[in-house]
Order: structure tokens, then C-alpha cells, then sequence
């Protein structure tokens, strides 16, 4: 019996050290952590042939209907976080082949104030053990602009984060009180921040090498090269509940959303492979 829980332990322990689970986030609202997380979820499954799984952890259920569906559906991960359903009960299919989705709804607001939530000392640490064992390359959370019950549990569920910002005071001010709760997690959980992702970019923008140094300060060399420059064919393609990529293959959304797919696999290729030469130096 005991034979059996070491073996099982090792085979989550082995699906944690090859899925890669990232939160999106950031504590100002509109700074595209959903478009990113939709769109780097769609081209990491098509064009590098990866499985993902994308979470919908806002109530407001953006990532849901950009892909399609109902921000009133009842699979969600309320169901799991109150053990109504087991996560694999609450996945869907989306119309990308690799790519599954669990969909959001309303009541993830508040959702930790309700039973048997309330009672658990360790509720923020539901979302990790659902999705532990987990058999994707990739999962991404999507989280709400706050750092809330939500977002925490989001952080704790994963091994990166990657943080949304956008060329404008409001979002730049903000990234210092993220970087200090990034601090404050990692004293107790091994989170890595991927990256900071600029959305809504002008290349024309007399303001940016401003921008582009207070991000370097609060997070150096965490900046992603690729920059998602503003275009609106995101909202057109949101407004017809399909990936940017799907209705306007040309446009330059499409482009960026692409490249910055291509730099977060090899960031985390380069992870990896730092990682394991510093485990040979310590052996
Ligand atoms: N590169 C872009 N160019 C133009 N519009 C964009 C771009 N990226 C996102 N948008 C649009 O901006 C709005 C906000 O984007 P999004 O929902 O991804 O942000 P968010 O950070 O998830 O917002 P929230 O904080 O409310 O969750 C949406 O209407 C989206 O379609
Ligand atoms: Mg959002």
C-alpha cells in the first residue's frame, strides 16, 4: 500500500516537472492578460503542436467567450474548487485541435467565502492539487486584475507567472506592488516569472524607452522582445467569439501573438536547460 502512494506521488511529481503551468497576470485591469493567455494558448497548439489547457479564472469569463463560449456555463472551476466535479468532468474541447479549455463563470467571484471553501485553511491551495497529474505541455490561468483569493491561488498553482502590461503610468506604477508580491510568494512557493509582456504597443510612442526602463527596473531582463502591437481586428475577433489568428490570419496581432508563442518556448527551453546544468553542478 505504501509501494503504491510513493509511486503515485512520483508519477504527479513527474507531470508537475513537465507541465508547465503559467498565470497570467497583473493589478491593473485591460492590460490583455486574457487576449495573451487566449492567443499564446492557440498558437503554441497549432503551430507548435502542443497539448494546452487554458483555465478561465475570472468571473468575468473573457477567455470563455472569446473562444466561444457561454460566460453562463455551469462546468466551471467552481464545481472542482467545492468538489462537486473533478477537473477532468469540467474540460472542453475547443475547436483547436490540442487546445481544451475550462470555461469561467460569475460565481468564481467570491467563490473562497462560499462552503466547503470557508472552512479550509488551505482553500487557496485547491486549484494546485486539481490540476496536479494533469497530462497537458502547457496550462495557463487566466486571472482577474487583482491580487485577490483568486489570483493567489493562480500563483500557487503555478511555476511561472508571466505579467501583462501595457505603455501607460497607471499599469507601469503598478508593477512595483506586483513585484513585491511576487517576493512575498516566493518565500513560500517556487514561482518563476517568465515574463512581462507589453500589449497595445505603438512603435511610434515617444514615451516608450520610458516605459521600457521602469519595466527593466521592477523586472530586469524579464521584458519579452516581442511587443503586441494595438490593433483592432483582437476586438473584431472577440466580438465573433474566435482567436485573432482565425479571422484575420494576416493582421498584425496574429504576427505578434506568433512570435511571442516562439519566445516563450524557448524561454522555457533555456529554463530548463539552465536548470539542469546547475542540478549537475551540485551533484
Ligand atoms: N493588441 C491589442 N490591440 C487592440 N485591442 C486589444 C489588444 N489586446 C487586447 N485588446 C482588447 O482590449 C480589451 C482588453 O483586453 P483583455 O480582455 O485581454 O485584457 P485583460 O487584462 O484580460 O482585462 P481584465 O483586466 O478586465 O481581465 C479587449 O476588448 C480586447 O479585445
Ligand atoms: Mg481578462
Amino acid at each position: 500500500m505504501m509501494g503504491k502512494t510513493v509511486c503515485y506521488d512520483f508519477v504527479l511529481y513527474l507531470a508537475e516537472i513537465c507541465m508547465h503551468t503559467i498565470a497570467c497576470c497583473s493589478f491593473k485591469g485591460g492590460t490583455a492578460k486574457t487576449s495573451t493567455v487566449m492567443h499564446l494558448g492557440v498558437f503554441l497548439a497549432k503551430k507548435f503542436h502542443k497539448k494546452v489547457l487554458l483555465i478561465d479564472f475570472d468571473a468575468q469569463a473573457n477567455l470563455s467567450t472569446g473562444l466561444g463560449f457561454s460566460s453562463d456555463e455551469e462546468d466551471t472551476m467552481v464545481a472542482v474548487l467545492r468538489e462537486e466535479k473533478t477537473i477532468q468532468e469540467v474540460i472542453k474541447q475547443s475547436h483547436i485541435k490540442g487546445l481544451d479549455v475550462v470555461p469561467g463563470n460569475v460565481y468564481l467571484d467570491g467563490v473562497e467565502a462560499t462552503a466547503p471553501i470557508v472552512n479550509d485553511l488551505y482553500g487557496h491551495e485547491r486549484l494546485r492539487k486539481a490540476i496536479a497529474g494533469l497530462d497537458y505541455d502547457f496550462v495557463f490561468i487566466d486571472t482577474p486584475p487583482s491580487l485577490g483569493w483568486l489570483t493567489q491561488s493562480a500563483f500557487f498553482a503555478a511555476n511561472y507567472s508571466m505579467i501583462a502590461a501595457v505603455p501607460e503610468p497607471y499599469s507601469i506604477l503598478a508593477l512595483n506592488r506586483l513585484q513585491e508580491y511576487h517576493e512575498k510568494i516566493g518565500n513560500h512557493h517556487n514561482l518563476e516569472i517568465l515574463g512581462v509582456v507589453l500589449s497595445f504597443w505603438d512603435e511610434r510612442g515617444a514615451t516608450n524607452q520610458a516605459f521600457v526602463n521602469a519595466i527593466d527596473q521592477a523586472f530586469p531582463d524579464k521584458l519579452f522582445d516581442t511587443k503586441i502591437r494595438r490593433d483592432i481586428c483582437v476586438s473584431r475577433a472577440v466580438l465573433r467569439g474566435k482567436p485573432v489568428c482565425d479571422v484575420y490570419p494576416e493582421s498584425r496581432a496574429a504576427y505578434d501573438y506568433e512570435r511571442l508563442a516562439a519566445e516563450v518556448m524557448k524561454r522555457i527551453t533555456g529554463e530548463k536547460e539552465k536548470k539542469k546544468s546547475l542540478e549537475a553542478v551540485h551533484v
